[in-house]
């Protein structure tokens, strides 16, 4: 199992220590772990968000943790030299492009979320995210008119077979779950949309045992906090895919709490290549305080000995070790808590 190790900035590093001292109290075995710079890091240190030798690691690596990238001294450096270049760079240089980003309610957590109790409680869907195209990859530019004005510009689209890709990928996943798809798009507005609802529609002709539906963007925004018990799989685009999970997050109690796996084709010996990393950001606010939840990072890391190596039950013990902490009481100030990162750590790795 060869793992690169990629903690990034902010409360990267505090989040990835959790997940590392989880790692070693599984004692997991034939483990070579390499670690890289990246992010505002990277660029302070080799003058690159994603260095050469960093993106080389991501390659021979057959799965990569991922902390978090984004520091407010490199806001206003040229967009290719940005901290966030690092994530949309390997992702697009592995192929990753099906990000699955689960919100699931944990069992005693329902008071925390921002919705009511009973609406929450319902919660268990994932959200399958496209992560290679769209608006994200387009041509952009800020460019001046002829008339002297400025304009910004981000081109948006999808070709068919990333539409297609990425319906498998949504289609499968709900096979091994309630089998429910709903694909969320702007096909009332956006051609983009209508070409992706389109190829949905010929890409479910392969899967009669899931029921598809479709919902415009803004009303599924609306559903996910009115009733998201309703959804099972959401399969979606990059910008739609990126805001809604955030939002769901909330809806569970924190984005502490989320993880994602990010899969291409890749195979490794036991499964597939992937990169896993927490749905939130590097969290400049409460950086270096010991603030952080590093829940999604170690959720994170379940998801990386399931999907990349076939561990489920390592990866079982994590996901109810974390579960439990949550039921003893166990709460950053994210969840209205006052634990602390590495007594959070701790805590899981106790009730491993
Ligand atoms: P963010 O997710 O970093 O933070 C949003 C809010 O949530 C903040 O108040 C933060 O303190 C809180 N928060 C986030 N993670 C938390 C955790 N584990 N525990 C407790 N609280 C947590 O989003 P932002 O503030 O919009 O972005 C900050 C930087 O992170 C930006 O540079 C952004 O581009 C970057 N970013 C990176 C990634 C990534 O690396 N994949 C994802 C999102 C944002
Ligand atoms: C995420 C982040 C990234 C995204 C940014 C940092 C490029 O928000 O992983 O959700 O938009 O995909
Ligand atoms: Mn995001």
């Amino acid at each position: 199992m060869k793992i690169a190790i990629l903690a990034g900035d902010g409360i990267g590093p505090e989040i990835m220590g959790e997940a590392r001292k989880v790692m070693d109290a599984l004692n997991l075995p034939d483990c070579t772990i390499m670690e890289g710079d990246v992010g505002g890091a990277g660029y302070k240190k080799h003058g690159h968000p994603l260095p050469p030798e960093t993106l080389e690691m991501a390659k021979a690596a057959d799965a990569i943790l991922f902390g978090a990238v984004g520091d407010p001294d490199c806001d206003n450096l040229e967009r290719h030299l940005r901290p966030e270049q690092a994530i949309l760079g390997l992702r697009s240089a592995l192929g990753l492009f099906a990000n699955l980003r689960p919100a699931t309610m944990f069992p005693g957590l329902e008071d925390l979320s921002a919705l009511r109790p009973e609406v929450a409680r319902e919660i268990d869907l994932l959200i399958v995210r496209e992560l290679n195209g769209d608006v994200y990859f387009g041509e952009k530019a800020i460019r001046t008119l002829e008339d002297g004005r400025r304009q910004g510009y981000d081109f948006m689209s999808y070709a068919e077979d990333e539409v297609r890709r990425i319906s498998h990928a949504g289609f499968k996943a709900a096979q091994g779950r309630r089998k429910k798809l709903c694909s969320v798009d702007k096909a009332n507005v956006l051609e983009t949309s209508q070409l992706w609802r389109d190829v949905v529609i010929e890409v479910s002709s392969e899967y009669p045992d899931v029921e598809l539906s479709h919902m415009y963007v803004d009303n599924a925004a609306m559903q996910l906090v009115r009733n998201p018990g309703q959804f099972d799989v959401i399969v979606t685009g990059n910008l739609f895919g990126d805001i809604l999970s955030d939002q769901a997050s909330m809806c569970v109690g924190s984005i502490g709490l989320l993880a994602s796996a990010s899969l291409g084709e890749d195979q490794t010996e036991f499964g597939t290549k992937g990169l896993y990393e927490p749905i939130h950001g590097s969290a400049p606010d409460i950086a270096g305080q010991g603030k952080a939840n590093p829940m999604a990072t170690i959720l994170s890391l379940a998801m990386m000995l399931r999907h990349s190596f076939g561990r489920d039950a390592d990866a079982d013990r994590i996901e109810a070790a974390v579960a439990k902490a949550l039921e003893q009481g166990v709460k950053g100030a994210d969840l209205g808590g006052s634990s602390g990162t590495s007594a959070i750590g701790d805590a899981v790795i106790a009730n491993l």
